[in-house]
C-alpha cells in the first residue's frame, strides 16, 4: 500500500506520500528530492518531542544517516503549552549548534504541535530553510502537516504568530499510529468526518460503513490507509484553490465556529478539539436543517457517525448558551460585524453562508443543550 498525493501550488508542488513503514525511509525519501535537491551529506535537524521521539527517533535516525544525512536533534517537551517562542528559541540555539546553512533541511518529527513549531522556526531561521513533515498523530497526518500554516500560541491566542510555509514533503507512515492513544485518534476522527460531510462523500460512507470505528487503529486496515488517503486528498485540493485562505479554504472551518468558542469557553481544558468540533458540526447542521438547506435524515447520519467515533452529541448542561453567543461574536467583530458559518447542502459539499442570524444559533444552541444528560462537573456552576 502506497500513494502519493501532489499539493500542487502556484509556487511549489510537494509529495505526501502515505505508505506503512515508510518512516524507515525517510532519508532515502529526502535525498530522491530533486528542483532543488536537499543535499545528500548535509546537516539537518530532527526536531521532535520526548514522547514521539522515545518512540520513532532512531529509525529517523538511522535512515537519515542511511542517505548521508548528518542528524542533529533537538527534542522539546511534550504538549500545547510548549508550543510557543521558548521552544522556538531552543530550535533556534540547535540550529546555530548545527551550523545550518540555507540549503539545510529542518525535520518535525511529531503531531501538530512539533509541526507547527517546527514550520515556523524553518519559515524564519536564515529567512526560510528547507521544511519536511513526519507527521505521527492523526491530526498532524490529516490536517496540520498539509497546508503551510505554522505557528504558535502567544498569551491566550492560539496560533497568534505564524507564518504561511509549505514543506518540501510530507511522510505519512500509518504504522506509527499504533502506538496513538484512543482519545487522540477519536479526536481526529472529527476532521475526517469534516472532509467526509464537506467534501467527499465516500469518506463519509466509509466511516458510516465501517462497524467500528476502534478497528481502524489497527493499521494494516485498508480502511484507515484510505482514509488517509482521501482525507490527505481533501485538504491538498481545497488548499491547492486557495492557499492564503481567502475563499475556499474556510470550508476547513466546518464545525469550527461553535467549535472553537467552545474551548476558549473553557478555557482549552474540558473539551478535546475534535469533542468541540463535533458539536460545533452538529449545530451546524442543525441550522443548515433549520434553514432547508440540508435534509434531516442526511443530518441525523453525521450525528449517528459522530456517536460511533466517541464524539460529544450535546451542550453540557452547565454550559451557558449566552457565553457561547457573547464568545461568537467576540469572533463577530473579527470578521467585519458577520457570523460565517459553513453549512451542509448534502454530504460531500457545502457553502460558507456570510451571515446566519444569531437568534437562530441561540435556538439552535439551547436544542443541543437540551438533549444533555451530561454536565461538566468540574465547571461547577456557572457564574
Ligand atoms: N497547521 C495547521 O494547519 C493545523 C491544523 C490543525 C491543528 N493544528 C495544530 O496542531 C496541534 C494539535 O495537534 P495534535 O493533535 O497532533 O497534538 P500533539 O502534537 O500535542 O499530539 C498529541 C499527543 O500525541 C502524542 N503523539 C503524537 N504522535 C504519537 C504516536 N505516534 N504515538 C504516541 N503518541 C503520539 C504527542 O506526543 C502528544 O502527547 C495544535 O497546536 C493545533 O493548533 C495545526
Ligand atoms: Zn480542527
Amino acid at each position: 500500500m502506497q500513494s502519493t498525493i501532489s499539493v500542487n501550488l502556484p509556487t511549489q508542488s510537494y509529495p505526501i506520500t502515505i505508505a506503512p513503514g515508510i518512516l524507515d525511509f525517510l532519508g532515502e525519501k529526502m535525498q530522491a528530492l530533486t528542483n532543488p535537491p536537499l543535499g545528500s551529506g548535509s546537516n539537518v535537524l530532527l526536531v521532535s518531542n520526548s514522547t514521539v521521539f522515545k518512540l520513532y527517533g532512531q529509525r529517523a535516525i538511522a535512515s537519515l544517516e542511511k542517505a548521508g544525512f548528518k542528524p542533529n536533534l533537538c527534542i522539546l517537551p511534550d504538549g500545547e503549552q510548549y508550543k510557543n517562542f521558548d521552544s522556538v528559541l531552543k530550535i533556534y540555539k540547535a540550529a546555530l549548534k548545527s551550523r545550518l546553512e540555507r540549503s539545510s533541511t529542518l525535520i518535525a518529527l511529531g503531531g501538530g504541535v512539533i509541526g507547527d513549531i517546527t514550520g515556523f522556526a524553518a519559515a524564519t531561521w536564515l529567512r526560510g530553510v528547507n521544511f519536511v513533515q513526519v507527521p505521527t498523530s492523526l491530526l498532524a497526518m490529516v490536517d496540520a502537516s498539509i497546508g503551510g500554516k505554522t505557528g504558535i500560541n502567544y498569551y491566550q491566542g492560539k496560533n497568534l504568530i505564524g507564518a504561511f510555509y509549505q514543506p518540501r514533503l510530507v511522510l505519512v507512515d500509518p504504522k506509527v499510529l499504533q502506538t496513538l492513544p484512543w482519545n487522540e485518534f477519536r479526536s481526529a476522527l472529527a476532521e475526517i468526518i469534516k472532509y467526509g460531510v464537506v467534501w467527499d462523500a465516500e469518506v463519509f460512507r466509509c466511516l458510516e460503513e465501517s462497524s467500528n470505528l476502534k478497528t481502524l487503529l489497527d493499521v494494516r486496515s485498508h480502511i484507515l490507509f484510505f482514509l488517509l488517503s482521501r482525507s490527505c486528498q481533501a485538504k491538498a485540493n481545497i488548499v491547492a484553490q486557495d492557499e492564503k485562505e481567502t475563499g475556499l479554504r474556510a470550508l476547513l472551518n466546518y464545525g469550527h465556529t461553535i467549535g472553537h468558542a467552545l474551548e476558549s469557553l473553557t478555557q482549552y481544558r474540558y473539551f478535546s478539539h475534535g469533542e468541540a468540533v463535533a458539536i460545533g458540526m452538529l449545530a451546524a447542521g442543525e441550522i443548515a436543517v433549520f434553514l432547508n438547506l440540508w435534509s434531516r435524515q442526511e443530518a441525523q447520519r453525521q450525528s449517528t457517525v459522530i456517536e460511533k467515533a466517541e464524539l460529544s452529541n450535546c451542550i453540557p448542561s452547565n454550559l451557558e448558551i449566552d457565553k457561547i453567543m457573547e464568545v461568537l461574536s467576540w469572533d463577530k467583530k473579527v470578521q467585519n460585524g458577520k457570523v460565517r458559518f459553513v453549512l451542509p447542502t448534502k454530504i460531500g459539499s457545502a457553502y460558507i453562508r456570510e451571515q446566519v442570524p444569531p437568534k437562530l444559533v441561540n435556538q439552535i444552541l439551547l436544542k443541543l443543550k437540551s438533549r444533555s444528560s451530561t454536565s461538566l462537573m468540574s465547571l461547577g456552576k456557572p457564574s
